[in-house]
């Protein structure tokens, strides 16, 4: 039996990564998922490759009129929302002294507002519907313990792990269980992203950082997406109804907590 089967997943910014990652997880344990995604062209690619148990949806998680257009277009194509994945994030990093108000900002409005929002239309679906649901907010090691030149992401992070216990409290009533996976350094686009960062703030050569991560951690090298599938696929399931609030490390040792 798969362990998903007849659910509905919504998987924000799931048209790369680990986003991606988890579709194609739930999909192959029986669930049909959208793909929300502000990149559409890329969440339609994505979407296709998982044939007809995956929809591409627009979703730009700083809008409320998209967040609530995207919740609503899933339930009407898919029937209902059972799980949602707070995943899309976008990373930033800067020394203390020159953080910007606008960086600031669009960091907050996406990692932050955007998960609450969207997990708060989701709920209010679960609520009405009466059957509870599972909600998967993405956090990170960046969540645990600032970095000197992380500063703002880094507080994105510890705001989800903190709006992960608050909103596991106010709604395990109803029957919905909000969790949080707290991955390490995942090899992927974005990390390519992260690279770029520290090559231009650490005098560092492309790839460099990443190489340094990836030998630095307990397993011995940088995590895959499909790393994280396992947790994403537990926290979704029935076996997961009596964790509440948590926020689970995925990160091949890093982080102790
Ligand atoms: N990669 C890592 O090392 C790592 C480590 C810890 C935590 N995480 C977290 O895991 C999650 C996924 O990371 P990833 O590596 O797959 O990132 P990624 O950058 O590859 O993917 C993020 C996705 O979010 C989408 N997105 C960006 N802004 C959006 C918006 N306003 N509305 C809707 N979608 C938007 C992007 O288009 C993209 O498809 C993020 O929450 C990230 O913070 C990643």
């Amino acid at each position: 039996m798969k362990r998903l089967a007849g659910k509905t997943a919504l998987i924000t910014g799931a048209a790369r990564g680990i986003g991606l990652a988890f579709a194609e997880a739930y999909v192959a344990e029986g669930a049909r998922v959208a793909i929300a995604d502000i990149d559409i062209a890329r969440a339609r690619a994505s979407a296709a490759d998982l044939d007809a148990a995956a929809i591409a949806v627009e979703m730009d998680v700083t809008r409320q009129d998209s967040i609530d257009a995207a919740v609503a277009e899933t339930v009407e194509r898919l029937g209902q929302i059972d799980i949602l994945i707070n995943n899309a994030a976008i990373f930033s990093a800067a020394p203390i002294v020159e953080i910007t108000r606008e960086d600031f900002d669009r960091v907050f409005q996406i990692n932050v507002a955007g998960a609450l929002f969207t997990l708060q239309a989701v709920a209010k679906h679960m609520i009405e519907r009466g059957q509870g649901g599972k909600i998967i907010n993405m956090a990170s090691q960046a969540g645990r313990r600032g970095e000197a030149l992380v500063g703002v992401y880094c507080a994105s992070k510890a705001a989800i792990i903190s709006l992960t216990q608050s909103a596991g409290l106010n709604l395990i009533g109803h029957g919905i269980n909000v969790n949080a996976i707290a991955p390490g350094v995942v090899d992927g686009e974005h990390w390519d992203g992260v690279d770029a960062f520290f090559a231009k703030y650490e005098h560092k050569a492309p790839g460099q950082k990443k190489r340094e991560v990836g030998e630095a951690v307990p397993f011995g090298r940088m995590g895959t997406a499909q790393d994280l599938t396992g947790m994403a696929v537990f926290l979704a399931s029935p076996e997961a109804d009596y964790i509440v609030a948590q926020t689970y490390n995925v990160d091949g040792g890093n982080w102790m907590s």
